[in-house]
């Protein structure tokens, strides 16, 4: 029996009715930047087009998103973004974990009011100890990280924090006791050198690696950078083959229409099946086209031991 994720990520939905009491402070630049900018490239039929074409090719998906369901974090926002989740799937067939867009200042965690928790595993980004969260998808284990915090102006940076890493690194090790596959959501880059723009980075992204590579994942899938990314990482589990490795992917925005800078939008159709002793993890990566139509633009399949 394999497990089959459907990795969406960055929907970042239409910015709509935001109150002007909530445009005070940093807000405004995020709502300046979707009028003027945003809102022309992130488009409501790419991102239907790309839920569509999940529909016609999963037959049973657990979706995962990586967070930038919203830009400015506001209660309309997060009300909008709950009616979306709600046609989309049932929080047993959906995982999500935020992104920067989604704890954009510190008002956002009441605005958020817990309208996405379902969705979280009960997390939530007013309580910090909610993370990481645990789902359960058969024999595969997503590990959700929350690496968003309300970041000053002009920034759009992630943090995890030393109490987030330690509980990520126990989660890790008793997963692997009980023999699950192990795929962590984290929305900024989780590797150093994925991590090119500082004002944008992730600042631990040296001790997530770390924890990563010690304590041992054999997925990670990320956002934030708006663009197709596969590293595969060495691990540095003791006892293990040195050929033992973590596959690190990301995709666009999945509401990223074509003919812009940015890729246009996409999403990771992965299934993941153990067979002698080893996890195969198939990924077809889809893509939204000028035309329209969205179609494979890779296929790939790694092994790792189990
Ligand atoms: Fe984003």
């Amino acid at each position: 029996m394999s497990v089959e994720l459907a990795h969406i990520t960055d929907p970042h939905l239409p910015l709509a009715g935001a109150r002007p009491a909530e445009l005070l402070g940093k807000r405004v630049l995020g709502w300046l930047s979707w009028t003027l900018r945003r809102r022309h490239v992130h488009r409501r039929e790419a991102l239907d087009a790309i839920v569509a074409d999940i529909r016609r090719q999963a037959e049973n998906p657990h979706i995962v998103i990586t967070g930038d369901l919203v830009n400015v974090s506001t209660r309309a926002e997060f009300a909008a973004a709950r009616q979306w989740l709600e046609r989309l799937a049932t929080p047993e067939n959906l995982t999500l974990i935020p992104g920067n867009h989604d704890f954009y200042v510190a008002a956002a965690a009441r605005a958020a009011g817990g309208l996405l928790a379902p969705w979280m595993g009960g997390a939530d980004i007013a309580t910090p100890a909610s993370f990481p969260f645990v789902r359960y998808v058969g024999n595969v284990a997503l590990i959700g990280l929350n690496s968003a915090y309300p970041a000053p102006w002009r920034e759009a940076s992630g943090r995890l924090g030393r109490e987030q890493l330690r509980r990520l690194e126990e989660i890790l090790r008793q997963c692997e006791r009980k023999g699950f596959c192990r795929v962590v959501l984290v929305h900024h880059p989780p590797l150093p050198a994925l991590n090119t723009k500082p004002r944008k980075a992730l600042k631990d992204a040296d001790a997530l690696a770390r924890t990563l590579a010690t304590a041992g994942a054999e997925l990670v899938l990320f956002g934030h950078t708006h663009r197709w990314a596969c590293r595969e990482v060495p691990l540095a589990v003791p006892g293990a083959s040195h050929d033992r490795k973590m596959l690190v992917l990301s995709a666009p925005s999945a509401s990223m229409a074509p003919g812009h800078e940015a890729p246009p939008a996409g999403w990771q159709h992965i299934r993941i099946g153990r067979s002698q002793g080893e996890w195969n993890i198939t990924v077809t990566r889809r893509a939204l086209r000028a035309n329209g139509e969205v179609e494979e633009q890779q296929a790939f399949t790694r092994h790792c031991p189990a």
